[in-house]
């Protein structure tokens, strides 16, 4: 089966309406256990130790595609090494109003401002206590976007507390600019209050259920490039177990003059590549070895993918290349990169 012949048909529909019938289908053939046909014979696993998890490969699903980890099984099938699902919010909520979600497809883009439409921690939670995936599976928390973003730090914890025993790591989501002022949360000072009382919680949950949970930081590619070294240094040193660079970008390098360049929103896949790994080439000087680094952005070739790593992250994850290259481009990558 080629994705080249159903991409048409996909790229036909509204964005929105296509990831509902590319998720409709996934789920029918994972059922049947033939969603692995699209990864092919993939390698045998060398499992990577990161924050103190096995990850049979380096290549993970980024978080916002499986927002309420309800395709999990035919995510692993494509041969994911790890899925993060998010990002969740304490409550339900709708998001913003369609549209939301544009295709750049001359520049092999999107643009999304979904603003985490989701179900709410306690309905992915029960899926997630189900669920027969062997890999890594992390959970991506923010906030509502009706909490005041002065008592962010609330929204944080109470999806920590219902998430942790149940995901194999925690992602606190600063980064996203789908919600008012959430960004803000990455000013040094702010972000080492917040981090600091999560892992407080986190290693407190972790002392009373026998297990802690490592927890990640998700961070913008539009942080100023003269302070990228205080805020990674600030989210070190309040204790966090890795950091995931980079969110999707406000910025509209590459892309101007598009159509849907002037939606607001976040923009991924192809025209984020050099400014995400220039972002985590200055994450990765600054954390030092401190913390395992997670690369994401604009990852649309095996040589994009590779780059990440060579750069010295850890793992990387994709999500638009995806949509682009199709659910074979996952055994594509696993396949294709070296680890050091
Ligand atoms: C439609 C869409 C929704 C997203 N939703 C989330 C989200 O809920 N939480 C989050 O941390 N990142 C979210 N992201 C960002 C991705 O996880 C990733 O960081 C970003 O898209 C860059 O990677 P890419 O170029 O491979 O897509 C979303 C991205 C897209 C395109």
């Amino acid at each position: 089966m080629a994705y080249s012949l159903f991409r048409p048909i996909l790229f036909a529909l509204d964005p929105e309406r296509a990831h509902h019938a590319a998720f409709a289908a996934l789920d029918a053939q994972a059922a049947l256990g033939l969603a692995r046909i699209w990864a092919g014979a993939l390698p045998a696993p060398k499992p990577i130790r990161v924050m103190g998890l096995d990850f049979p490969n380096p290549i993970g699903l980024a978080a916002g595609l499986d927002k309420d980890a309800k395709h999990l099984r035919g995510l692993a099938q494509l041969g994911f090494g790890f899925i993060e699902i998010g990002t969740l919010t304490p409550k339900a909520q709708p998001g913003n109003p369609t549209p939301r979600m544009f295709r750049l497809p001359e520049h092999e883009a999107l643009i999304n401002r979904l603003g985490f439409n989701n179900g709410g921690v306690d309905d992915a939670v029960k899926r997630l206590q189900g669920r027969d995936t062997r890999v890594p599976v992390g959970v991506n928390i923010g906030k509502n976007a009706a909490t005041p973003i002065e008592r962010a730090v609330d929204d944080y914890l109470i999806a920590l507390r219902a998430v942790y025993e149940t995901a194999d790591y925690v992602t606190i989501n600063i980064s996203s600019p789908n919600t008012k002022n959430l960004r803000d949360l990455q000013a040094p000072d702010s972000v080492a209050l917040l981090v600091a009382s999560i892992v407080r919680e986190g290693n407190s949950l972790g002392k009373k259920q026998g297990k802690r949970k490592p927890i990640a930081v998700k961070i913008a590619p539009d942080i100023d490039d003269a302070i990228i070294a205080e805020v990674v240094s600030a989210i070190i040193d309040a204790g966090a177990d890795a950091i995931i660079s980079s969110n999707t970008t406000i910025r509209r390098d590459g892309v101007a003059g598009h159509a849907a360049a002037k939606e607001a929103g976040g923009l991924s896949g192809k025209p984020l590549t050099a400014r995400a790994d220039a972002v985590l080439t200055k994450v990765v000087s600054a954390s030092a070895g401190r913390v395992p680094i997670i690369g994401v952005g604009g990852i649309m070739s095996v040589a994009d993918a590779q780059r990440k790593l060579d750069i010295g992250a850890s793992l990387v994850q994709i999500y638009t290349g995806m949509l682009y290259r199709g659910p074979g481009f996952i055994g594509d990558l696993v396949r294709g990169v070296k680890v050091r």
